[in-house]
């Protein structure tokens, strides 16, 4: 992508918009930011933070208006559209099917309708998730494998995802996916886990917070650095040929090793005491539970994640994550720790 080229991206005032937005500002690409409601101080915090707020430009969209997505397209005239937006929390959609489906779902269709539409060649982005994957049986998810489902998350990933397959195969579109394994950083927002340890694990450090409570603890997630992902995003939009990529580290570490590495970045030392629901991390040194586990944090349905396959993307794209699991979870330490104390 040598030539200055505009980019929409929905989704912009989130962890991965913010990044790639970024990305293409220093590439010297034009960047329009597709928003709901207003681009205020408080919802552009991660803009600010990057320092590229004032380099953005924005323009009223909303996933479950066809009007104003044809509008901001029509206006903006993307080359390449990125589009993120979407309801994106797993535990979230378990309360709010119907509204994670009609953003991710059919929100994502419409893109997909309007690039078809107007034909001069648009390409898409779209974010697939891991979660497409759901239950099955493979020791490791590659781009092929089966999907299965079962979280009205992953179903509404997987509806999008299948659609760009039917609008590259039917009408010839340029729609990539990339299947997302987690990814995270310090911009990511506080209802997910990483950043939930982080922020409170800093705050119980500086005695502003007793305890952080979590739900599974045996949950084992695929971590990256949403920065890393960027990287490969970009690449795969400069391939001729639309595809799918699955991206991720390819290491599995559980929520309670997490919580131990945030804990050890912040010098806290943690015992593990107790089981299940009764489960503890004791800071050795005061003797005091500072980790404990609450039922209301469990989720009614909470596939294992097996290993990722990014053989593809390695070969393909010629890409390998950067950051390691400690580096990010430093990173994100520092972050909330001097988030605290400003
Ligand atoms: N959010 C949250 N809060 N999760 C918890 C908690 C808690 O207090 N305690 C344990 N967990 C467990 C969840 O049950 C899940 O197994 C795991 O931590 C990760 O949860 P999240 O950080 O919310 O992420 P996710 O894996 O459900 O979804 C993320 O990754 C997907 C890609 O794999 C999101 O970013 C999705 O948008 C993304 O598609």
């Amino acid at each position: 992508m040598a030539k200055s080229q505009t980019i929409l991206i929905t989704g912009i005032l989130g962890q991965d918009g913010s990044y790639l937005a970024k990305h293409a500002l220093q590439l010297g690409h034009r960047v329009i930011g597709g928003i709901r409601g207003a681009a205020d101080d408080e919802r552009t915090w991660r803009l600010r933070h990057l320092g590229i707020a004032a380099d953005v430009e924005f323009v009223p969209f909303d996933l479950l208006s066809p009007e104003m997505i044809d509008r901001a397209i029509t206006q903006s005239r993307p080359d390449i559209i990125f589009n993120f937006a979407a309801q994106s929390s797993v535990g979230e959609s378990f309360t709010h099917p119907v509204a994670t489906a009609e953003a991710g779902g059919i929100g994502a269709v419409r893109i997909f309708e309007h690039a078809r539409a107007c034909g001069n060649g648009i390409r898409v982005f779209q974010a697939s998730s891991s979660e497409i994957f759901g239950d099955i049986s493979d020791t490791h998810h590659s781009e092929d494998s089966f999907f299965n489902p079962k979280t009205p998350y992953g179903a509404t990933k997987l509806f999008a995802h299948i659609m760009a397959e039917a609008y590259r195969a039917s009408y010839g579109t340029h729609v990539s996916t990339g299947i997302l394994f987690n990814h995270e950083s310090p911009l990511r927002g506080a209802n997910f886990v990483t950043r939930k340890i982080t922020k409170s694990l800093a705050q119980v450090k500086l005695g502003r917070l007793e305890r952080l409570t979590l739900g599974n603890l045996d949950a084992r997630r695929d971590w990256s650095h949403a920065k890393d992902f960027v990287q490969a995003i970009w690449k795969i939009m400069a391939l001729d040929k639309p595809d799918n990529f699955v991206l991720a580290s390819g290491k599995l570490t559980s929520v309670r090793d997490f919580v131990g590495m945030a804990a050890a970045a912040l010098d806290i030392r943690l015992d593990w005491q107790g089981e299940g629901l009764n489960e503890t991390g004791v800071d050795r040194r005061t003797g005091k539970v500072v980790v404990s586990v609450d039922p209301q944090f469990y989720r009614p349905y909470d596939p294992a994640q097996p290993a990722a396959d990014i053989r593809k993307a390695q070969r393909l794209l010629d890409w390998n994550p950067s950051y390691s699991l400690a580096d990010l979870v430093g990173e994100m330490v520092d972050f909330d720790l001097k988030a605290e104390t400003q």
